[in-house]
């Protein structure tokens, strides 16, 4: 079958090498891709979010299925779009519907749905600029640090974690009274901080059944021992050393099967992947928030660790016989480091020529930000190449994935050198 996947990030790299490794497909489309996914299938130089163009690009070549990459597509409507035409109906999009996107298009719709289905998480209130106050003086009965989320997508910038009450207020203000991100922060989720290690669950399903992925943990901060600027993500491991086959039977029975319940009964016919971003607070999971997508970078580990054919996976998943389908992984440790350019996550430059890419043996290079010009790769993102390795241990794989960093170079190139440290310990800590 023709397959379409939406995106061009190092996840729809992973996605787009894992399925054109498919007995299942024939052609795989890529819109807009990157260079990394020219060498697994066609880039169509469209976006991920023109839904006509979608429309007609679907249609004149005969797609079949339709995988989206990021939450934009999906928070815009893509799968309804579908459904509405009577040409498209028929073609099933990997992602869900609106109304289920809405567990990452609005923190207060997902706030809402955990407490209603009695899924741990922290303790909340939101609130409008006609509650300002309100907002306040919930503020000052809180303990720093304060977690102020904009309700609507903010292009991964919608939290704020200020450390002290008069900035915590000043940044509500800013958010609420001053649009700090436009309508995005017209609602403000003001939560409980959470302590402990953040775990990254997915859970792929057909609306019925499910099945759950590797967990990964993702290293969010741009500078080694975790300081710095938020980012995207610098890296990731999968499996999780805490991350324990008691500890993910608490996260399936108290988090993953009341989501997949309560999707059910809220009536919303979600099909596609789930991402929980947990805390692990003293061994109890929680949850800090739903993404209706796969995260980037852990895809890069999560999808080579799937030793089963995805293609074949997908088809189940819209066929809805996800619970017959028997799922094979790989045991063995799969790490990823994130090259990214100089200045990232502030400015950065694009065009910086990559060299290096044809002698990296030990990994995999995800491509995230890059692109062809002139016979060259370049640099197109702030986040470049992805490296995946795998191995029996966490020490070896990070190992593998920090000599095929090495060994590409681009001006400015950054990357972090800690990856996996933390887990490492922890194991040898046992
Ligand atoms: P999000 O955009 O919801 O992923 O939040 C970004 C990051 O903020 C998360 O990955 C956490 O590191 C942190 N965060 C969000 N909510 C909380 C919380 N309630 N307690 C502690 N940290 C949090
Ligand atoms: N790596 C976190 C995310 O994809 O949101």
């Amino acid at each position: 079958m023709n397959v379409l996947i939406l995106g061009s990030g190092g996840r729809e790299h992973a996605f787009a090498w894992k399925i054109s490794q498919s007995k299942k497909l024939s052609k795989l489309f890529i819109a807009p891709g990157n260079a990394g996914t020219a060498m697994c299938g066609t880039n169509v130089q469209m976006s991920s979010t023109d839904f006509p163009s979608i429309r007609n690009f679907v249609l004149s070549h005969d797609v079949k299925m339709v995988i989206v990459g990021p939450e934009d597509p999906l928070v815009k409507g893509i799968h309804d779009f579908f459904l509405a035409d009577d040409l498209l109906k028929h073609i099933p999009v990997i992602g869900p519907p609106k109304n289920g996107a809405q567990l990452e298009g609005s923190k207060d719709f997902s706030k809402q749905f955990m407490i209603r289905h009695g899924i741990p998480t922290a303790a909340y209130a939101t609130f409008t600029k006609e509650t300002l106050n309100d907002g306040y003086a919930f503020l000052e009965k809180l303990s720093p640090p304060y977690v102020l989320k904009a309700d609507g997508l903010a292009a991964g910038k919608g939290v704020v974690i200020p450390h002290n009450l008069p900035e915590a207020k000043a940044e509500l203000k800013a958010m609420l009274a001053d649009a700090k991100f436009g309508i995005a922060s017209s609602k403000v989720v003001i939560e409980e901080f959470l302590k402990g290690i953040e775990l990254s669950v997915f859970v792929l399903t057909d609306g019925i059944s499910y099945k759950i992925l590797p967990a990964a943990k993702d290293y969010k901060r741009i500078g080694d021992g975790d300081e710095g600027l938020n980012t995207g993500g610098m890296g990731a491991v999968s499996p999780v050393p805490f991350a324990d086959e008691a500890y993910l039977k608490k996260v399936e029975e108290q988090v993953v099967i009341p989501t997949i319940e309560g999707l059910r009964k809220d009536g919303i016919p979600y099909v596609g992947f789930i991402f929980i971003g947990l805390m692990n607070d003293n061994g109890n999971p929680k949850v800090i928030e739903y993404n209706v997508r796969m995260g980037d970078p852990e895809t890069e580990v999560v999808i080579p660790r799937i030793k089963s054919d995805l293609l074949e996976l997908f088809i189940a998943v819209a066929e809805k016989k996800l619970s017959d389908f028997k799922f094979e992984l790989d045991s063995r440790i799969a790490t990823t480091v994130m090259m990214v350019a100089g200045g990232y996550p502030g400015d950065y430059e694009n065009g910086k020529i990559i060299s290096g890419l044809e002698n990296v043996k030990e990994a995999i290079a995800f491509h995230a930000g890059t692109k062809s010009e002139n016979g060259n790769i370049v640099t197109n993102g702030g986040r470049i190449i992805a490296f995946t390795a795998f191995a029996n241990t966490i020490d070896e794989a990070i190992k593998l994935s920090y000599v095929a960093a090495n060994t590409v170079k681009f001006e400015g190139c950054y990357f972090r050198k800690d990856i996996g440290q933390d887990l490492m310990r922890l194991v040898k800590g046992k």
